[in-house]
């Protein structure tokens, strides 16, 4: 394995404003490439109002795409009693640890883009801190839940940046990406810590 203080992660994801996309191998070099503790998820206001809405939607199953090793899907079914918990990650490496660390999350190896073609059992998809990375996917994999899917929940949690340059064609800030959401939206709430009001989390809750 690399030394940890000499790997960057960005090298294995997003460099220079190119998509790399080496989950697998990050994982491997990186023990820790996103480190949120439950303390972090807590005060991140972000997160535990999506945790609020699922539990005031009255949502039995979350299956989460791009789930890594489970550390947000865990924390949140410890605050939505009765959550059933499921998700996948492309990453081999990260869903082995997944599963010897949190055994109630029923967890597989998938790529989102495919895996949606799938019949998964869920009352609410999330997509938590992965768009940036199925860009080139999001439009069909839109079209395919709205097939499939029509009347189901989808929960997104993104993080924009002032100085961001990969993903711009897309998205170009957070208010392009809400205008231009695919499904039928019923909040929105916006975390900025810089003026601009562009860098910083978003959440959606939609109905498909
Ligand atoms: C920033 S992490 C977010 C992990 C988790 N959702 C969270 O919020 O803690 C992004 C994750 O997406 C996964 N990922 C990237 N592309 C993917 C794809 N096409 N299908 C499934 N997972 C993917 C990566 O392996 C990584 O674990």
């Amino acid at each position: 394995m690399p030394d940890q203080k000499l790997v960057d992660y960005h090298d294995y994801v997003i460099s220079e404003g190119r998509f790399i996309g080496r989950f697998e191998e990050m994982y491997k070099a990186c023990e820790n490439p996103w480190p949120e503790s439950a303390d972090d998820l807590e005060l991140n206001p972000i997160s535990s109002y999506a945790a609020t809405l699922l539990a005031r939607h009255g949502f039995k199953r979350i299956f989460s795409f791009g789930m890594g090793k489970g550390t947000h899907l865990a924390w949140l079914g410890g605050k939505v009693p009765g959550l059933s918990l499921a998700g996948c990650d492309i990453s081999p490496t990260a869903i082995s640890e997944a599963t010897v660390r949190h055994p109630e999350i029923n967890a597989s190896v998938a790529d989102a883009a495919n895996f949606i073609e799938s019949d998964i059992e869920f009352d609410v998809l999330l997509f938590r801190e992965v768009i940036w990375y199925i860009l080139t996917d999001w439009q069909q994999l839109c079209t395919t839940l709205k097939q499939k899917y029509a009347g189901r929940y989808v929960l997104v949690e993104l993080t924009f940046y002032d100085d961001q340059r990969y993903g711009v064609e897309y998205f170009d800030g957070p208010d392009e990406f809400i205008l231009r959401f695919p499904f039928t939206i019923l909040e929105v709430l916006r975390h900025h810590v810089t003026p601009q009001q562009r860098e910083g989390m978003v959440l959606i809750l939609a109905r498909i």
